[in-house]
């Protein structure tokens, strides 16, 4: 209580000490940590904003959150794509009330200053008269918000002095490329969305990291036969690189589960070693610092293995709600009927209405609940992430970072508190 910015970070350094995988179960609930976070991570890195390919055509454009602010992301009438601040420059109006459409300039639903889709204001109703003609409309184009892509993710930050987009995602490209580069993706139709009473950085945890709930929160999975052993979840890698960044790759597969037709893409996409990892490929998950997740996941529909991918963003409401956008996304190329079908593993599996996902949800909305301090004691409970530290890293790997040939270990997660807690020391 009434702790000062200093002692709450001083009692962070104490308390939270990810390479003993101690986590302290107050940074899942305590709101003034939940301020901090936004502060020293939300406003500092950089986080997702969407997909290239859901603003196809120039005046294409979607409103999005960063932390916690609305942002027009618009590829403007010279193709660039571009991104505002969701305010009117006369009296702060939000500019742009719709989700997603095709606009050249934007009104404002106040006055009706008018804003060209490249952020200059170009229209002010009776400015002569009112103004005197003295009205600087230069002075007066939309806040335009940093914005950066890798192979279609474009992602944002308010930071004026942000790390290098290149260097935060570091060798973690390497991985990315797999899931969301391995030739042209595109996202088909809006995000599903749905809110639930969990803290954010569960799910992110959770996918950074955790292979080992699979055999008992979706033990379904195995049940109903889809995979050949509960244990499945174990065989193949645990990555991480630098800044928080990791994933969880499920390997080998004897089947391809990937439109075969289009090999010579990937090969013309990836290096042989990212082809050879992709071809082996039974699942990858993983997780962008802070909250950007992503699956790969392949299910048998009508009798074909069937991958499909999806990203998908924990973003935070409040210290114990969030908001999971997810988006499915597929192959560019692939056959009208591979991305139905692919489309058709992702709503059977890990979409909001998907059989697996609401396994997870209920879990993040308990430790949620349980974290909350209504019990007195219970805040200064601490988790354990011990798993896996008796294990040594392996030495030669197709692909760069930390890696471990067990995929049930927690050094994942240790590693993306420790870069957590080195944003909130900041
Ligand atoms: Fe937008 Fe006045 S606030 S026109
Ligand atoms: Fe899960």
């Amino acid at each position: 209580d009434d702790m000062t910015r200093g002692e709450i970070v001083r009692y962070l350094e104490n308390t939270v000490e990810p390479e003993e995988g101690i986590i302290p179960a107050y940074i899942m609930s305590d709101p003034a940590v939940y301020d901090l976070e936004h502060e020293k991570v939300f406003l500092k890195t950089w986080l997702f904003l969407g997909h290239e390919s859901e603003i196809p055509n120039n005046g294409d454009f979607v409103t999005r959150d960063l932390a916690g602010y609305s942002v027009i992301v618009s590829r403007n009438q010279d193709g660039v794509i571009r991104a505002f601040y969701n305010m009117c420059t006369h009296r702060g109006m939000k500019l742009c009330r719709a989700d997603k459409g095709n606009k050249a300039r934007f009104t404002c639903p106040y006055h009706g200053f008018t804003f060209k889709n490249s952020g200059e204001l170009i229209g002010v109703p009776m400015q002569k008269d009112i103004y005197g003609g003295k009205l600087d409309f230069e002075a007066m184009g939309l806040h335009q918000v940093t914005i950066e892509t890798y192979k279609g993710l474009i992602f944002g930050t308010f930071n004026d002095t942000p790390q290098d987009f290149s260097e935060f995602l570091g060798d973690f490209k390497w991985y990315l490329d797999i899931a969301v580069g391995r030739t042209d993706m595109e996202v088909v139709g809006p995000p599903q969305k749905f809110i639930i009473n969990s803290q954010w950085k569960i799910g992110a945890d959770n996918f950074v990291s955790d292979s080992y709930h699979t055999m008992v929160t979706h033990g379904s999975i195995a049940k109903l036969g889809m995979v050949p052993n509960a244990t499945y979840s174990k065989k193949g890698y645990q990555v991480h690189t630098e800044n928080g960044h990791g994933c969880n790759i499920g390997m080998p597969n004897p089947d391809f589960a990937f439109p075969e037709e289009l090999i010579p893409e990937y090969k013309a996409h990836l290096s042989p070693q990212q082809f050879d990892m992709m071809a082996d490929l039974k699942n990858m998950i993983g997780t962008i610092f802070p909250n950007l997740s992503f699956l790969v996941s392949h299910t048998e529909v009508k009798g074909k293995l069937i991958s499909n991918t999806t990203v998908r963003l924990w973003r935070p409401i409040a210290v114990d709600k969030m908001e999971v956008i997810t988006w499915f996304l597929v192959e560019k190329n692939a056959s009208e009927d591979w991305k139905h079908r692919s489309r058709e593993s992702y709503i059977l599996t890990f979409s909001p209405s998907g059989i697996f996902e609401q396994d997870d949800t209920e879990v993040f909305t308990d430790i949620t609940g349980a974290a909350s301090g209504h019990v007195p004691f219970a805040k200064n409970y601490t988790y354990n992430y011990t798993m896996g530290k008796h294990r040594v890293p392996v030495k030669d790997f197709l692909g760069p970072g930390i890696v471990y040939d067990d995929k049930f270990t927690e050094a994942n997660s240790r590693s993306y508190y420790r870069y957590w807690l080195d944003l909130m020391k900041a």
